[in-house]
């Protein structure tokens, strides 16, 4: 049998594409998984440029895969995700020996790319085109054992914030045909999945025209919620621009639909926020926010900010500061912001100095953090319900699951216990997790 290794870089957009990968191979050219990049026929990166970072990373770990192919040329070298889909060709002139390089929209033709590659006297392949749904058509139904499961609902971007790459990797946004979304969340059901990931750049720009009608994420919310055997509907990620209020009461009328958002805020400063054309100010987040709790007052948020956009000033960064205070939030990414190639943002004056940044990430850093730690703290003693996903990454006897609220919490317990929903009790609140006792057992 032949094996696909694959390294995944980025967010669970990739994560879901690298599932994709490997069972589209697995369906068309009997492909396994493999975790050892030594023994693999197929290497495939899929990869990240949001920030510069990622985007090195990407050329430093394909050129320590390049002796393996050097060993036996009939090793296939493969460059998918973002960086392939803004560099193209250009990957192929700075790493030649990489086989095929394919957009995120372009996953499904892996095995022609592949096949047309072995051919006698032909050369690297690249495709990064945007073929619409195409995709979606041309995968192989989900098979799982686990008790979790993604399903992409929409694909791209259509936002053009300044600073972000992913409208120009990615594509605009385009909605997966509202049937094929049930008919996949259901399958996935009816497989024992209990918790569902409905993920996008935008989920809640969600639209789809079908007999007349436009269907939108409220809606789809509504009808995903029906499914039998599913207890949690999580998705990821909403924009603050199209959080409707038909959005917000899902949060009173949907018990499935977890206590918790993730809700990108980027800046507290309004003139930040224009700047990056967010299109919405604080006092428009802040209200959502204030709708949200109404209608669901143990719902916790999360949120993504980026700190040194270009013109920020001391003034600007202390609004996102006391933005953390008012909002309240709990485990939250920040970044340092990173000029990409081909934005606006990339060409705006004042970019800020780079220890500017650096000492407001960190003090942002240890707000974000010293508030989840206030959050935890305050679920000690507290009875919850647990999804139990498996064994503790950390401690291989104890299981660990994730709370209602996202929250993850390690305990002692049988193996048995894992795809189940138990009560916990909250004996503990550590930096990153929390530690329990078992309450009930299912
Ligand atoms: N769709 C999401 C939203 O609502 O904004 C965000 C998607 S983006 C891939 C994930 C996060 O990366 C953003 O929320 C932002 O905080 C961060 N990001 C994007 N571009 C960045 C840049 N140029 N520099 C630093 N961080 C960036
Ligand atoms: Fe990027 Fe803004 Fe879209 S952060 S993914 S352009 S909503």
């Amino acid at each position: 049998m032949k094996k696909v290794y694959v390294r995944t870089f980025g967010c669970q957009m990739n994560e879901y594409d690298s599932d994709k990968m490997v069972d589209v191979l697995r369906a068309h050219d009997g492909y396994e998984k493999t975790e050892d990049v030594k023994e693999a026929d197929l290497i495939l990166f899929n990869t990240c440029s949001v920030r510069e970072k990622a985007q090195e990373k990407v050329f430093s770990d394909l050129g320590r895969v390049r002796h393996l192919k050097e060993a036996n040329p009939n090793v296939m070298i493969g460059v998918g995700g973002c960086v392939a889909s803004q560099e193209g060709k250009g990957i192929i002139s700075r790493a030649p020996y990489v086989d095929i390089v394919f957009g995120p929209q372009t996953i499904h033709r892996l095995p022609s790319m592949l096949k047309e590659r072995r051919k006698p006297g032909k050369k690297a392949q690249v495709d990064i085109s945007f073929p619409e749904v195409e995709k979606f058509d041309n995968l192989p139904t989900p098979i799982t054992t686990s008790q979790s499961a993604m399903v992409s609902i929409m694909e791209g971007c259509s936002k053009y914030c300044t600073f972000c790459v992913v409208p120009y990797t990615r594509g605009e946004e385009i909605s997966r045909p509202f049937e094929d979304v049930l008919v996949e969340v259901a399958t996935l059901a009816a497989q024992g999945v209990k918790e569902i990931t409905l993920l996008g750049q935008n989920v809640n720009a969600y639209r789809y025209e079908q007999d007349a009608e436009v269907i939108e994420f409220a809606t789809l919310l509504d009808y995903v919620s029906d499914i039998p055997g599913l207890e949690r509907i999580r998705f990821s990620t909403s924009h603050p621009k199209e959080f409707s209020d038909a959005l917000i009461s899902s949060y009173r009328t949907l018990p499935k639909l977890v206590d918790h958002v993730h809700l990108p805020v980027q800046s507290g400063s309004n003139n930040i926020l224009e700047a990056m054309k967010r299109g919405y100010t604080r006092e428009q987040y802040i209200k959502i926010i204030k709708d949200l709790k109404a209608a669901r007052s143990t719902v916790s948020i999360s949120s993504d900010f980026i700190v040194g956009f270009p013109g920020e000033t001391d003034a600007d960064f202390e609004d996102t500061m006391s933005l953390v205070d008012e909002v309240g939030f709990d485990g939250s990414y920040s970044f340092m912001y990173s000029p990409r190639p081909g934005t606006p943002a990339a060409g705006l004056p004042n970019h800020v100095p780079l220890e500017t940044k650096k000492q407001r990430l960190s003090r942002l850093q240890t707000k974000l953090s010293n508030n989840a730690s206030h959050y935890s703290q305050l679920m000690v003693g507290g009875k919850f319900d647990v999804l139990v996903e498996g064994v503790s990454k950390k401690d291989s006897s104890k299981l660990s699951g994730r709370t209602n609220n996202n929250k993850v919490v390690n305990f002692e317990g049988q193996e048995r216990l894992i795809g189940h929903t138990i009560e916990i009790q909250v004996t503990e609140a550590l930096p990153n997790s929390l530690r329990g006792i078992v309450v009930t057992r299912a």
